[in-house]
């Protein structure tokens, strides 16, 4: 028995949650309803922009993304080997080719001159990944964006409450996915968001959300008697149902706590590890603001196995870690399809190398915090 536990993760649930999905359940709305239409004007106003679309998960945002902007077969997507494979998956999807440029090696977010280097007229989108909650560099991504005349879409899911040089993720990029996934910043069990700037893409995204139909079931339901639906092209299932939605909208109210919360961890962990030589500690962006959804430290002279070592003696002392992320192009079924090996990527294969995440997120205690740290002094002291 270790002398304490602390998961990876664990949600921070209370009773309003609980209160609120059990008014879902007695209301008889289980589907998208008013709670999705709350949530949605709500999480329109945090992020600063109108047109937000609710749904089953980040992944579909962003293959709905992709599809409304007519990106397919013989298009290339140009995004970051150091990712969660939805990002990348969502593009094959599409039928287009991710193009894989390296990183940058210590924010490991796609490095601008490599993305600018990648350019082809069949480039259609620059996919960035806001890894870990630290903004991608927008403003330079933006000016590559317009000079080649494509839209930056961007993958958010660590990244709700994060601002970037050039504004608020999600109002900034041309289309911009989140992830409300059981451990991200805000949950809702299961869920995401798409924010897209244009009006006429934004209606066609509506529509690709569930299955192409004009109006949903909440839209004919109403009193004017039989209403006959069209499907104007085929799309995904990928809408959020008002129990995702209504703990969402908890989440909300709660979500100016919880960022604090993940700040003061953050602030504890970077003054409990200050004097241990060993590791480099993540820190804030000069410009903007980091969500925190990830702490994860670096050895500074380190490899894998000296990592992994690590990871077993913190999970001896009952501490949780994981890993963001083994870079695609080294899974399995992905390279497959991307036929690139080792070396193809060094900042991103590196940065896997010697990297791991450790606990932050506000269910966690001051006693768990201290914890951590304790655990970590004593391995590596
Ligand atoms: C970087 C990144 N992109 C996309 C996703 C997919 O999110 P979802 O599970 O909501 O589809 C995740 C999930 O953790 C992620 O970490």
């Amino acid at each position: 028995m270790t002398e304490r536990r602390v998961p990876f993760h664990r949600p921070a649930l209370g009773d309003s949650e609980k209160e609120a999905l059990l008014e879902v359940v007695a209301s008889g709305w289980l589907t998208s309803g008013p709670k999705v239409e709350e949530f949605e004007r709500r999480c329109a106003d945090f992020l600063g922009r109108k047109n937000v679309l609710a749904l089953s998960s980040c992944t579909a945002g962003l293959e709905i993304a992709l599809l409304a902007m007519g990106i397919g077969p013989g298009d290339e997507v140009i995004t970051t080997p150091l990712t969660f494979v939805a990002t990348v998956a969502s593009i094959w999807r599409t039928g287009a080719t991710p193009i894989l440029v390296d990183v940058d090696p210590t924010t490991g977010i796609l490095e601008t001159e490599a993305v600018a280097a990648a350019i082809t007229p069949r480039t259609k989108a620059i996919l960035p990944v806001h890894l870990a909650g630290y903004p991608a560099p927008m403003k330079e991504l933006l000016a590559i964006a317009a000079r080649s005349h494509v839209p930056i879409i961007d993958d958010a899911a660590h990244a709700f409450e994060t601002t970037s040089d050039a504004g608020k993720i999600g109002a900034v990029g041309a289309c911009t996915a989140f992830s409300f996934y059981a451990n991200k910043n805000l949950t809702t069990g299961e869920g995401g968001l798409l924010t897209m700037a244009d009006n006429g893409l934004f209606k066609r995204a509506k529509s690709l959300r569930l299955h192409g139909i004009d109006r949903d079931a909440w839209q004919r339901k109403d009193g004017e008697g039989f209403r006959f639906y069209d499907v104007a092209e085929v799309g995904l299932k990928a809408n959020m149902s008002d129990l995702s939605a209504a703990m969402g909208i908890e989440q909300l109210d709660r979500l100016p706590a919880m960022t604090a919360r993940r700040l003061a961890i953050q602030e504890r962990y970077n003054s409990g590890f200050a004097e241990i030589a060993s590791l480099s500690l993540p820190s804030p962006p000069s410009v903007g603001e980091h969500a925190w959804h990830v702490y994860a430290v670096q050895f500074v002279e380190g490899d894998a196995p000296r990592r992994d070592a690590f990871i077993d003696a913190l999970f001896a002392r009952g501490v949780g870690t994981s890993i963001h992320f083994k870079p695609v192009h080294l899974l399995t079924g992905p390279s497959k399809r991307i036929a690139l090996t080792r070396g193809a990527f060094p900042c991103a294969e590196l940065f896997y190398d010697t990297h791991v995440s450790l606990p932050i997120y506000p269910a966690m205690t001051d006693e768990d915090i201290d914890y951590v740290i304790k655990a970590v002094t004593e391995i590596l002291s």
